[in-house]
């Protein structure tokens, strides 16, 4: 077994966008570098505003798109890499499943939703008959809290979108899968049903030890059931580490303007981040992106990308400040971060 479940090695992605001549570069994911351990099932969520990437982001652990640059591996083994053995086929598809964020997408109306898990069951060989494979789909959907009777026979529109998602849910976790990745799932979910399916996530950690990565706009949605979180902001993820630490003490600006706007007890879950739309130039800039934005910026940050810097131990943010202003930074990290403002 790999020390890592899931790896991120600099993976970016640039999508054209325009014409070829007038067109320009949009970096959508911008070398993102994470990593989740296997000895622990975790969940891992990635939050960030929309347009910040999160959706690529997912697509590509998916395999569903190729980075531009960059390598995922699950498991140790790479997913891109030319000439790589990679997880191919089957394998792969057991070991990471999909949930999307509209339920009502992923279950076509003609067709019942029992045959979606029948299916799964009997076609990835979990199954070796139809007995064995109502009981899989029997458990599965016990365990997100719906009896095989009630769900039997109907169709897609004959449930509510927290059922239909709770069935996705279910469904994912036929093939007995290592990672789940689930884009947004509780973004078109009545607010107050929206934990209930996120805590759900806790629940089939342990019991089926399957690490999550989950991604969201909603840092409140996160809050309670994350072992680590990834920030992203315009394609980078700009801070990434044990929850706790930065839901308790956020080293990079931007979770830190996030983690103001997550309600506290006596405000609604449903407060959502509002940020002005990304401008272009954003993507495109040679400085930090959240400089405009940071009351903390320097005239470095507005010349000069900043690097990832290694916050503790397992803690990492994109962001001159957790040196400049941390008592316990290195002389190393000093002396790199003195030679990176007098160079630019
Ligand atoms: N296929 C595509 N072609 C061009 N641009 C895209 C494509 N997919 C996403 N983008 C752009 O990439 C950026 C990130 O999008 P996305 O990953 O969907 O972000 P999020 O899920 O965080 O809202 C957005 O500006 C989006 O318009
Ligand atoms: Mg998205």
């Amino acid at each position: 077994m790999s020390e890592n479940l899931l790896e991120l090695r600099n993976v970016s992605k640039v999508f054209r966008i325009g014409g070829l001549v007038f067109g320009t570069r949009l970096v959508a994911v911008d070398e993102v570098s994470l990593s989740l351990p296997a000895a622990e099932p975790s969940i891992l969520s990635i939050v960030g505003e929309s347009g910040s990437g999160k959706t690529t982001l997912a697509r590509i652990i998916l395999e569903l798109e190729h980075p531009t640059s960059g390598d995922v591996l699950i498991d140790g083994h790479p997913l891109f890499e030319k000439g790589g053995a990679g997880l191919k086929g089957r394998d792969y598809y057991r070991a990471v499943q999909p949930i999307f964020q509209n339920p009502f997408e992923a279950f076509s109306a003609r067709k019942k939703v029992d045959k979606y898990l029948f299916g799964a069951a009997l076609r990835l060989n979990i199954a070796q008959n139809r007995k064995e494979a109502r009981e899989i789909v029997a458990e599965v959907l016990e365990s997100v809290g719906l009896d095989l009777a009630r769900v039997e026979g109907k169709y897609a529109n004959q449930f509510s979108g927290g059922e239909l998602q709770r069935i996705s849910v279910a469904r994912s976790l036929i093939p007995r899968p290592k990672l789940i990745v689930a884009d947004e799932p509780v973004s078109m979910i009545d607010a107050s049903l929206r934990m209930n399916i996120v805590n759900l996530f806790l629940e089939l950690k342990e019991r089926y030890k399957v690490s999550f990565v989950y991604i969201t706009h909603d840092l409140s949605t996160a809050y309670y059931v994350s072992d680590y979180i990834g920030i992203m902001y315009r394609g980078s993820v700009v801070e990434y580490g044990p929850s706790e630490q930065i839901l308790t003490d956020s080293a990079h600006p931007y979770t830190e303007l996030l983690l103001d706007s997550v309600p506290t007890v006596d405000h609604k879950w449903e407060r959502g981040v509002k940020l002005p739309d990304i401008e272009l130039n954003e993507y495109q800039a040679q400085a930090c992106k959240f400089a405009k934005r940071c009351k903390y910026v320097q005239a470095i940050c507005e010349r000069t990308i900043p690097p990832m810097v290694r916050v503790s131990a397992e803690r990492q943010a994109l962001c001159y400040k957790p040196i400049d202003f941390d008592p316990n930074a290195t002389v190393s990290q000093r002396e790199s971060l003195e030679s990176i403002k007098t160079e630019s």
